[in-house]
């Protein structure tokens, strides 16, 4: 690989819009809605890194990461894969796509199938990509792959039900891993699991990409579970990127209201500094996908509205070397 490939980004979004029928309003339904899940982002995602996306629900978080891996169909805006243009891709090269991109879901009781054993969930994508053509092999690959994600050999025998939440999400990692991914959309992997085993899980994905080379775009919806595993992080609201910088600076040095709002709702050990801090409570009127307001779409719940915050747009600019934010004020 030369220098001018190592720097190129793996996977890079260009302005993309997904909306959603919304239904129809007004007396005779002759208005119709649409939901503005995701209103032109752009953002790139390089070769080995993690990409934290964190915003609250509904900001359109899941919706970049279906568009991504073409769940979706995009309504705006260009997606490419290794310098490729996946935006439209469909049929056969769709189905090879799928082989170098998966992705690991929050909820791991809801995403295997209760009865299937596992080492029948786990081995299904070979099947799906005509790569499990002896028994055997299969057998020995879906080993590996519980091995490596840190479950026992005699795993692949049993149902879903034998296992913990933490246990579940790792069998659905190595599921995710059975196609040896190079990218991986890891959507609130932890969201649903107990605290306690919260940073096995991180820890294993961070293990997993050191030794796999892998790169993820890995959501949440705060900034207390993507710190340890990202190296940027992207704040989403209301559809709309609000700031996209690397960790360090988003912690240390955030440069939008809202990157300050969802850093100041992370718990601080030491409870007299708890009780003592700056909260930025984010009242105000949630936002509303069916209306964007124009201008800032934080501007209900900003502390730092002006009447320019109500009527134009800011634009993603530079604020600092690595650090973008959209806001007029900061
Ligand atoms: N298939 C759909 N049809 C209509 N609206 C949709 C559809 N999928 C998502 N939406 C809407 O798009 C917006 C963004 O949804 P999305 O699921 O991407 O949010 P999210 O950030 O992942 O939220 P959460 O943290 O709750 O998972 C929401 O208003 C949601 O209701
Ligand atoms: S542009 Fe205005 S409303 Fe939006 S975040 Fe900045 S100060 Fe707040
Ligand atoms: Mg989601």
């Amino acid at each position: 690989m030369s220098d001018s490939d190592a720097a190129a980004p793996l996977l890079e979004i260009d302005h993309l819009t997904v909306h959603f029928p919304g239904g129809r309003s007004g007396f005779w339904g002759q208005e119709r809605l649409v939901v503005h899940a995701v209103d032109n982002v752009s953002l790139a995602v390089m070769p080995g890194e993690t990409l934290g996306l964190v915003g609250e629900s509904g900001s359109g978080k899941s919706t970049i990461g279906r568009a991504i891996l073409r769940q979706l169909p995009t309504t705006q805006g260009r997606i490419r894969f290794r310098g490729e243009d996946i935006t439209k891709v469909t049929g056969e090269p769709l189905r090879n796509l799928r082989r170098h991109m998966q992705m690991v879901f929050q909820d791991p009781y809801a995403s295997l199938n209760p009865r299937q054993r596992v080492i029948d969930i786990i081995s299904e994508p070979l099947i799906v990509h005509g790569l499990a053509r002896h028994r055997k092999d299969t057998a020995a690959k879906v080993a590996d792959l519980l091995q490596r994600v840190g479950m026992p050999a005699d795993a692949a025998s049993r149902y879903p039900h034998a296992f913990s939440g933490g246990q579940r999400q790792r069998i659905g990692i190595a599921r995710a891993l059975a196609l040896s991914p190079e990218f991986i959309v890891a959507d609130e992997p932890v969201s649903a699991l107990d605290v306690s085993i919260r940073a096995q899980v991180v820890n294993l994905l961070m293990d997993l990409q050191r030794d796999c080379g892998l790169t993820y775009l890995f959501i949440a919806h705060d900034l207390a579970t993507v710190r340890h595993i990202s190296r940027r992080i992207a704040i989403l609201y209301a559809g709309k990127l609000m700031e996209l910088a690397d960790r360090d600076a988003i912690y240390e040095r955030p440069r939008h209201p809202y990157t300050e709002a969802l850093l100041s709702a992370i718990p601080i050990p030491d409870p007299v500094a708890q009780r003592n801090r700056r909260r930025l409570v984010n009242d105000g009127e949630p936002p509303d996908p069916l209306h964007p307001l124009p201008g800032c779409r934080y501007q209900s719940r900003c502390p730092y509205a002006t009447a320019q915050c109500r009527s134009v747009e800011p634009p993603l600019e530079q604020k600092a070397p690595g650090q973008w934010a959209a806001c007029w004020n900061r």
